[in-house]
């Protein structure tokens, strides 16, 4: 662009013109403004029509200085239009912020019950040990909760577990009940299992049963250390000779891994069981922590009664072995630390979330 002299009122105009576009802080008062200087009856417009007038060579050279300066007019103009869109873009970005840094709203975090955490762990450290799991009905008739178990009606020993009793009869007129331990899983599962173990045993084959059957179970009851429902884990394990020392080294093993110690002794107590013969309790003892130096009793346990064998449709001469039936609930308790067994089933979230 060749440089033409610029003559100071044409620098003037540029210079108000810049001045007054500043001022706009809207866009329609820029159009305004705009029209004051390049509107059909704005200043360079006027300027334009002086023209006229002048000899040919001023009208040259003042036409080109008027050109320049409504360039640069334009130009101002244009820049200011720009300003005002990123002033607003801006403002737009501003008022639809999001402040990121926030902290987020966390969701309260869930966690297992503690019964359902005993449970599956006492499933997992058995299952190491080579026992099936089984899983049976709550509602029970007669049959696999007292009189195959070796308790028949009227037997003294059903009196131990007073429980619900259901408005229906099974095919003996017997009602049935809420079952009041996990011991019909014995029937149920070696009945289930009988004439495999007895085919595997014609042909040569040594055959065991070895189970673990944990669940619900009912009896009227109602204090710190009973509920009326409570959930017991029956074990089972017949083969061809074995014996209270499996037992023993079953359930001590049982105990090291569940409570994560060795610091651990175990007892027989002598018991009575209408299913087992002879029968035992199992009273664990702490070596150190909190619970050291007092004996707990933590299960029953016996060896199977041959006729609870028969009844389960098996040999009782080859078939010989032990069950035994813990409280989940109780271990929960001494495993947590826990000295009121109600506290399991209030639903309080105070004492439930000390367990996520
Ligand atoms: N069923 C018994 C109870 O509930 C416990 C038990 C199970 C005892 C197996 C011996 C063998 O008290």
């Amino acid at each position: 662009m060749t440089a033409i002299a610029e003559p100071s009122d044409l620098t003037e105009l540029v210079h108000s013109a810049t001045q007054r576009f500043a001022r706009s802080d809207t866009p329609a008062d820029l159009e305004n403004a705009k029209a004051q200087f390049l509107g059909k009856a704005g200043r360079v417009t006027e300027l334009m029509k002086g023209l006229g007038q002048l000899g040919i060579d001023e009208k040259k050279s003042r036409g080109a200085a008027i050109n320049q300066a409504k360039q640069a007019i334009e130009a101002a103009l244009n820049a200011r239009r720009q300003a005002l869109q990123d002033a607003e873009l801006a403002q737009q970005l501003q008022a639809e912020a999001l402040d990121v840094s926030l902290p987020g709203r966390a969701r309260g975090m869930g966690g297992l019950h503690p019964i359902s955490r005993a449970w599956e762990r006492i499933e997992q450290v058995f299952a190491s040990m080579g026992f099936d799991v089984a899983d049976g009905p709550e509602i029970e008739s007669d049959w696999f909760n007292f009189t195959a178990l070796n308790n028949p009606p009227n037997h003294p020993a059903r009196s131990m577990q007073d429980t619900f009793y259901v408005d229906l009869n099974d095919e003996q007129g017997q009602p049935y009940c809420l079952r009041t331990h996990t011991s019909p899983m014995q029937i149920r599962y070696a009945t289930a299992h009988a004439k495999k173990h007895a085919a595997a045993l014609a042909r040569g084959e040594m055959s065991e049963i070895r189970v673990i059957a944990p669940g619900r179970t009912y009896r009227v009851d109602n204090d710190a250390t009973h509920s009326p429902m409570f959930h017991q884990v029956e074990g089972l394990w017949l083969g061809e000779n074995v014996s209270f020392k499996d037992l023993k080294v079953t359930y001590l093993n049982f105990c090291k891994a569940f409570f994560e110690t060795d610091e651990l002794s175990l007892r027989f107590r002598p018991s009575y069981f209408p299913f087992t013969e002879p029968s035992a309790e199992i009273d664990i003892q702490f070596s150190s922590g909190p619970l050291a130096g007092k004996w707990l009793e933590v299960s029953g346990s016996g060896q199977v009664h041959p006729q609870v064998v028969r009844n389960m449709g098996l040999d009782p001469e080859r078939f010989i072995g032990f069950a035994f039936g813990s409280g989940i609930d109780r271990l929960a308790m001494l495993r947590y630390g826990v000295n009121d067994l109600r506290l399991f089933f209030e639903g309080d979230i105070r004492f439930l979330s000390q367990f996520r």
